[in-house]
Formats: C-alpha cells, sequence, structure tokens
C-alpha cells in the first residue's frame, strides 16, 4: 500500500463574506458548527482516512486557525488544575490532529490557484484536498473510497452528488459515463464545466469538495488562465485532465456519493446543518430532538407567534 495517498490539502484562504459581519474579525473555518469549528471536522475525516499530513492555504486574518491546531499549554494547565479532563481531552485533542502545516495565497487568485501554492509541499504523489464548506457524515467514508478509486484508476477523482436542476448552477458540473466492470457508483468524467448558465449544464451531477489528483494537474494549474469570476479554477484544469487520459496522470474518474453531507456555505445551509448534526450529537441530541419536535408544533414553530410579532411591528417602507 505505499501508494496510499498521505497529504490532504484544505484551500481556508476566503474571506467568508457570505457570513460578514461574523466574519470581519473570525476566518469562517473558524464558524462552530454545533461545538467544534467546522475545520476541526475536515481534519478529523482526514486523520479517518489514513492522512496525517495536512497542508492548509491561508490568507491574511486566519491566525486562528493556526492556534487552533496548536497546545494551549495556559488553558490545558488551568484545566488540568481544576480536574477538568473532559474538557482539556476536547482542548488537546485539536492539538493532536496529524501535522497541520501552513502557506498563505498570497493573492485570492481561486481554488486552482490556492491548489497550486501547495505544489512544493505535495511533491509528486496524489494528494487529497478537501474543501471546508462541504462536511461529510463520519458514518459514510467517501474519501476511503476516493482513494481507493484513485489507486485503481489512476488519474485524478472528483466525487459527485446528485442535486437539483435548479442548484447546478452553484457547482462544477460533470458529464459522465460508465466503466466496464466497475460499481455504478463510479463513473468516468468525460468534460467538467465550472456553474454552468442556468439551462446549459451537461446533468446533475455536481462536485462537491472533496478531490484525490494526480500531481501533474500542477503542471496544468501553472498554465490554466483565469476562467469563471476571472478566478484559476481547479474545475478548468481537469477538464483538461480528463480531456487527455493519456497523458501522465490524465483521465478524471467520479465517486457518486450518496451519503449524507452537510452544506455549512452558507447561512440557511449552515443553519440545516447544525440541527442535523445536533440532533446527533452525543451528550445532548436526544434532547434536542425532543425539543425540536415539540416546538415545531408550537404556536412559535408553527410561525403564528413569528407572524403576531411581525404584525405589531411598525412597517418598514423604503431603505
Ligand atoms: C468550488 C468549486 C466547484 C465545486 C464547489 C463545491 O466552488 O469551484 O467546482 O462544485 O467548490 O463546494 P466554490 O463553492 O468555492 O465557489
Amino acid at each position: 500500500m505505499t501508494a496510499r495517498v498521505r497529504k490532504a490539502v484544505i484551500p481556508a484562504a476566503g474571506l467568508g463574506t457570505r457570513f460578514l459581519p461574523s466574519t470581519k474579525a473570525i476566518p469562517k473555518e473558524m464558524l462552530p458548527v454545533v461545538d467544534k469549528p467546522a475545520i476541526q471536522y475536515v481534519v478529523e475525516e482526514a486523520e479517518r482516512a489514513g492522512i496525517h499530513d495536512i497542508l492548509m492555504v491561508t490568507g491574511r486574518n486566519k491566525a486562528a486557525l493556526e492556534d487552533h491546531f496548536d497546545r494551549h499549554w495556559e488553558l490545558e494547565q488551568a484545566l488540568e488544575r481544576k480536574g477538568d479532563h473532559m474538557r482539556l481531552r476536547r482542548v488537546q485533542k485539536s492539538a493532536n490532529l496529524g501535522n497541520v502545516h501552513f502557506i498563505r495565497q498570497g493573492e485570492p487568485r481561486g481554488l486552482g490557484h490556492a491548489v497550486l501554492c501547495a505544489k512544493t509541499h505535495v511533491g509528486d504523489a496524489p494528494f487529497a484536498v478537501l474543501l471546508g464548506d462541504d462536511l461529510i457524515d463520519q458514518r459514510d467514508p467517501l474519501l476511503d473510497s476516493m482513494i481507493e478509486t484513485q489507486e485503481r484508476y489512476g488519474g485524478s477523482v472528483v466525487a459527485l452528488m446528485e442535486v437539483p436542476e435548479d442548484q447546478i448552477h452553484l457547482y462544477g458540473c460533470a458529464a459522465v459515463s460508465s466503466i466496464d466492470g466497475a460499481d455504478e457508483q463510479i463513473v468516468r468524467v468525460d468534460s467538467l464545466v465550472e456553474k454552468p448558465a442556468i439551462g446549459e449544464a451537461p446533468s446533475n451531477l455536481a462536485i462537491i469538495g472533496r478531490y484525490v489528483l494526480a500531481p501533474e494537474i500542477f503542471e496544468v494549474l501553472q498554465h490554466t488562465g483565469p476562467g469563471r469570476g476571472g478566478e484559476i479554477q481547479l474545475t478548468d484544469a481537469l477538464l483538461e485532465m480528463a480531456a487527455d487520459p493519456q497523458r501522465p496522470g490524465g483521465g478524471v474518474t467520479g465517486v457518486i456519493f450518496g451519503g449524507r453531507r452537510y452544506d455549512t456555505g452558507d447561512r440557511l445551509d449552515y443553519l440545516k446543518a447544525m440541527v442535523r448534526l445536533g440532533v446527533r450529537h452525543g451528550d445532548f441530541g436526544a434532547d434536542f430532538r425532543a425539543w425540536l419536535t415539540s416546538w415545531i408544533d408550537s404556536d412559535e414553530g408553527r410561525g403564528r407567534l413569528v407572524d403576531a410579532d411581525r404584525a405589531g411591528e411598525p412597517e418598514q417602507h423604503g431603505g
């Protein structure tokens, strides 16, 4: 198993504008999902897949990420003195998650450019890329099957998920065909388009934020010009790889994911992720579920009180 993917890259340089003002002074990756920062779920996922070398590609104002994955001696000693071993373990856990390295992207030139920043660190072996906005349920081990797929078919591997037609323009989209003898969720990627215009998507298969990439992607990224949104798109570099399966590191395979994914990338989806993960929490999930169920049927849950409150508010006209 020498070819096993050993390094992961986590792009984390985004400004988090969708969450302003919460992200004015803290990185969006540090926003809590139930009781852990979103980024910790992603690092834990990589660890579970046997990847202990993690490179975060960050930017300005991301110092909190480095602190989070570092020891905090004062806090640890204070908890130790109080005999609060449960919290001590929680604090230590985030510092004991593999080897987390940091590099800065410098200029916000897109996901493809962020991945290119990892070139020297990654070297010449296949590596994983995990995007922090997508959390994958730990009961549905997607990364393992992507790594196995890369070992079997070579080239690069993307995670795909069926999304409703009116959502596909928010994602990279793949045109795929079946592979003889493979499970039906393993497909050949024939073509890719980044955020297709409405009505022009070749399928309803969206790229979700997990990739296993051949190191030759770096050479392609070096000459990939700005694409959608004026940014250097990873999707565009992968399209070049998909179009030429014979080149070194060429060919792209898709793993169609049917498991549980939690999107923390926009405010509404973030709230949904909190509820779905909150009801599963070992300490208070059952209580939260019971409360939620009865709240849904309450006047407030049905929106009656909210409507009444609104009716009582003076109407706001104009801006
Ligand atoms: C990025 C990729 C896109 C992919 C998405 C998954 O877009 O460019 O292809 O579908 O992540 O979350 P972003 O969400 O950063 O705009």
